[in-house]
C-alpha cells in the first residue's frame, strides 16, 4: 500500500489523539464499532491489530474487534500482547475475546457446529460490564471457542452453544465477549458498550459534531494559508460536503468545484448537481463536458472489466488535461478531497479494499500536489453518517443528502453490452438468457447467465424460489421474473449491442421513469437503492431492449436483500416502462447479493 502520505500529511483535518481504539483483526464489523462509541459522544479511532502497545499508552480503552479468521491457524491477524499488561482496559470482541484468552493461557477450540444468527444471552456472574444488562437476545457469528479461562479469569456468561459466551478479569481490566454488542440484534450491546466506555474506561464525552466543524474549518485555513482551494466534485454526498467547509472556511472566491459532466449520468444529474452548488453559495462552479471524450473511449467496449478499466483512464485524462489548461498546479493552488475516515485506514482486512478506492485520487499531477503537501481533506476523521450529519448542518439541501448511492462509473455499468446476437433458450426451470451479468460467490466475482422465469416476482419467489435456483444450475448467477412483455418471451433475442448514446439515453429515459414514479409513490425512501439496468435483449430491432428493476435493501453495499415492490405499483410502473418504444419487456432481479452484485456491469 503505497498511499499513506495523503493521510499523513500535516493537512488532514482531526483530532490528536482518540480516547478508545479499535484494533482492526479484518472482521466486517469494526468501523461499526468504532461507531457505536462515536455515538456515546466518545472519539474513537481504528487502526492495525498488531499495533505496537507503547502507540496505544494514551488510551483510555483498547477493543479488539472480531474478525474471520482462526487463532489456531498460523499468520492469522494478531495483538502485541503487550497491550494486554498495559493496564489500559481491553474488551475482547468474537476474534478479540479469542486472541485474548488465547495469549493469556486460555484454550481456544474449533468448534463442533459453529453459532450463527440470534442467541440468547445468560448472565451467569455479576460483572462490571453487566450494569444494567438484563438475560437477553445476542448475535453471534463464530465457528471457534473458547473452551476454558485463562487464570485469573472468571466465565460471566453463557449462551445455548457457548458455554463461555463472556470472561472477565477485573482487576486486570480485562474482558471478553464471544457475541457482537455493536450490531443492532444485540438488544444490550449499547448498554455494554457503555460500561465498558465510561465505568470501566473512564472516557470523557468529547465527541460533537457541531463542535469539531469550526476546529475543521480552523484546520482548512492553516492549511490553506494564502493559497485557494480547488475540488473535483463528483455529485456525491462526501466531495459536496467536504467542499461546503471549505466554502464556510476560506468564502466562495477561493473555492472551486470542477463536475465532469462523462456522459454517464443519470437525467438531469448536471443541472441538479449545478442547483445545489449554487443553493450553498458556490461562485466558482465548473461543469467540464467530457462525454464526447467518454463515449469515444467507450466505442465498441462489451466487457465489463475493461468498460470499467477505460473509464478510470479517461478519468484521469480529463484530471489532467484541467489541472494544466486552468493552472492548478502552480502555486497558488491546493488540492481539496472527500476522503473520509474508513479510506484512510491501512490494517487488518481493509487495506486491499482501500487500494481500491483510493486509486483513482492518485493520477499523477494530484500525487505531485500530495507530494508537496498541497492538498486538504476536510473529512478524514468522519464517518459517512458524520458526514451526512455534518452537511445537515451546513444547509446542504436533504433532498440532495438522502439521495441513494450511485457508482463512480455510473450508467455505464448499468448498460449491458453484448458482442453478437444470441437466441434464449429454454430449459426446465425457465429461459436462461445468453445475457452474463457479475456476481459473487465466495470471495471471488463471477460472470454468469441470467435465468428467467415467466411469473410476476413474489416474497416466495426471492426467499425460496431464486436461491434453490441460483443453487441448482452452475452457469447462472442471478434469477430474474417478468414483470410485463411485448412480445412472448420464448421469441426475445440478444442484439449486438455497445455503449452509445443512444442506449445511454433509453436507460437515462426509463431510469428517470423509475424515479420519478417511486418518489411519487414513496418507495424511493423505503429502499437502500434502486438500480434500472438495460439489457440488449427484446422482440425486434425496433424494441431491441429490455429493462431489470434491481432494488435492494443493504447497510453498506457489501450485502444486499432484494425489495419487492407492491405489485398494484409494480404494475403501474411496467406500463409506464413499456411506454418507451425500445423496451420491449420488464424483468424484477430476485437475486440477493451473494450470488448477485448489486450492479449487473
Ligand atoms: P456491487 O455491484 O459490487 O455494488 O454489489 C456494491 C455497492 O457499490 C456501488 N458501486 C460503486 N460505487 N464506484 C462507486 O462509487 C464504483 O466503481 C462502484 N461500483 C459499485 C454500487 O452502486 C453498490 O451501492
Amino acid at each position: 500500500m503505497t498511499s499513506a502520505p495523503a493521510f499523513s500529511s500535516s493537512n488532514v483535518c482531526g483530532p490528536r489523539s482518540a480516547q478508545i481504539t479499535v484494533l482492526d483483526t479484518g472482521g466486517q464489523y469494526t468501523h461499526l464499532i468504532a461507531r457505536r462509541v462515536r455515538e456515546l459522544g466518545v472519539y474513537a479511532d481504528v487502526m492495525a491489530s498488531d499495533t505496537p502497545s507503547p502507540e496505544l499508552r494514551s488510551r483510555k480503552g483498547i477493543i479488539i474487534s472480531g474478525g474471520p479468521a482462526s487463532v489456531l491457524e498460523k499468520g492469522s491477524p494478531d495483538i502485541d500482547p503487550d497491550i494486554l499488561r498495559a493496564g489500559v482496559p481491553v474488551l475482547g470482541i468474537c476474534y478479540g475475546h479469542q486472541l485474548m484468552a488465547h495469549h493469556l493461557g486460555g484454550t481456544v477450540q474449533k468448534g463442533e457446529r459453529g453459532e450463527y444468527g440470534l442467541a440468547h444471552l445468560t448472565v451467569t456472574t455479576d460483572d462490571c460490564l453487566w450494569t444494567g444488562v438484563q438475560n437477553s437476545q445476542i448475535w453471534m457469528s463464530h465457528f471457534d471457542t473458547v473452551s476454558s479461562v485463562p487464570p485469573g479469569f472468571r466465565v460471566t456468561a453463557c449462551s445455548e452453544v457457548s458455554g463461555v459466551a463472556a470472561m472477565s478479569d477485573c482487576s486486570g481490566k480485562l474482558f471478553g465477549i464471544q457475541f457482537h454488542p455493536e450490531v443492532v440484534h444485540t438488544h444490550a450491546g449499547k448498554q455494554i458498550l457503555e460500561n465498558f466506555v465510561f465505568q470501566i474506561c473512564g472516557a470523557v464525552q468529547d465527541w460533537n459534531l457541531s463542535q469539531r466543524v469550526p476546529v475543521v474549518e480552523e484546520q482548512i485555513r492553516a492549511a490553506a494559508r494564502d493559497r485557494n482551494v480547488f475540488f473535483f466534485v463528483s455529485g456525491g454526498v462526501d466531495s459536496t460536503v467536504a467542499y461546503t467547509m471549505c466554502l464556510r472556511a476560506l468564502g466562495p472566491e477561493r473555492v472551486y468545484g470542477i463536475y465532469v459532466d462523462t456522459g454517464l449520468m443519470r437525467k438531469s444529474e448536471t443541472e441538479f448537481v449545478r442547483s445545489i452548488f449554487t443553493e450553498l453559495g458556490a461562485r466558482n462552479f465548473m461543469v467540464d463536458a467530457a462525454e464526447a471524450e467518454f463515449l469515444h473511449a467507450l466505442r465498441g467496449i462489451v466487457d465489463p472489466e475493461e468498460k470499467r478499466c477505460v473509464i478510470g483512464e479517461q478519468f484521469v485524462k480529463v484530471q489532467e488535461r484541467i489541472l494544466s489548461t486552468e493552472h492548478f498546479l502552480d502555486g497558488h493552488w491546493i488540492l481539496g478531497q472527500g476522503t473520509i475516515y474508513p479510506d484512510t485506514i491501512e490494517s487488518g482486512g481493509s487495506a486491499n479494499a482501500d487500494l481500491i478506492k483510493t486509486h483513482h485520487n492518485r493520477v499523477p499531477g494530484i500525487q505531485a500536489l500530495i507530494d508537496s503537501g498541497r492538498i486538504v481533506e476536510p473529512l478524514t476523521s468522519f464517518y459517512k453518517d458524520e458526514v451526512r450529519a455534518i452537511g445537515r448542518e451546513l444547509g446542504v439541501s436533504e433532498r440532495f443528502l438522502s439521495r441513494h448511492p450511485f457508482p463512480g462509473p455510473g450508467l455505464a455499468i448499468r448498460c449491458l453490452c453484448s458482442s453478437r446476437g444470441a437466441a434464449i433458450t429454454h430449459v426446465r426451470e425457465g429461459f436462461l438468457l445468453p445475457i452474463r451479468s457479475v456476481g459473487v460467490q465466495g470471495d471471488a466475482r463471477s460472470y454468469r447467465n441470467v435465468l428467467a422465469i415467466p411469473d410476476s416476482p413474489t416474497a416466495e419467489h426471492i426467499s425460496n424460489t431464486a436461491p434453490a435456483l441460483a443453487n441448482s444450475r452452475s452457469d447462472i448467477n442471478r434469477v430474474v421474473a417478468l414483470c410485463d412483455t411485448k412480445a412472448p418471451l420464448a421469441g426475445l433475442r440478444v442484439f449486438g449491442a455497445a455503449l452509445t448514446k443512444a442506449r445511454l439515453d433509453v436507460l437515462r429515459e426509463a431510469d428517470a421513469v423509475v424515479r420519478e414514479f417511486c418518489l411519487k409513490v414513496g418507495f424511493e425512501h423505503e429502499v437502500w437503492q434502486f438500480p434500472v439496468v438495460l439489457i440488449p435483449l427484446g422482440a425486434s430491432e425496433a424494441a431491441p431492449e429490455s429493462v431489470v428493476l434491481r432494488p435492494v435493501n443493504s447497510v453498506d453495499g457489501m450485502t444486499a436483500d432484494v425489495a419487492l415492490m407492491p405489485s398494484a405499483e409494480l404494475r403501474r410502473l411496467t406500463a409506464k416502462l413499456l411506454e418507451i418504444p425500445q423496451i420491449s419487456s420488464v424483468f424484477y432481479d430476485l437475486t440477493h447479493k451473494p450470488p448477485g452484485t448489486i450492479e449487473w456491469e
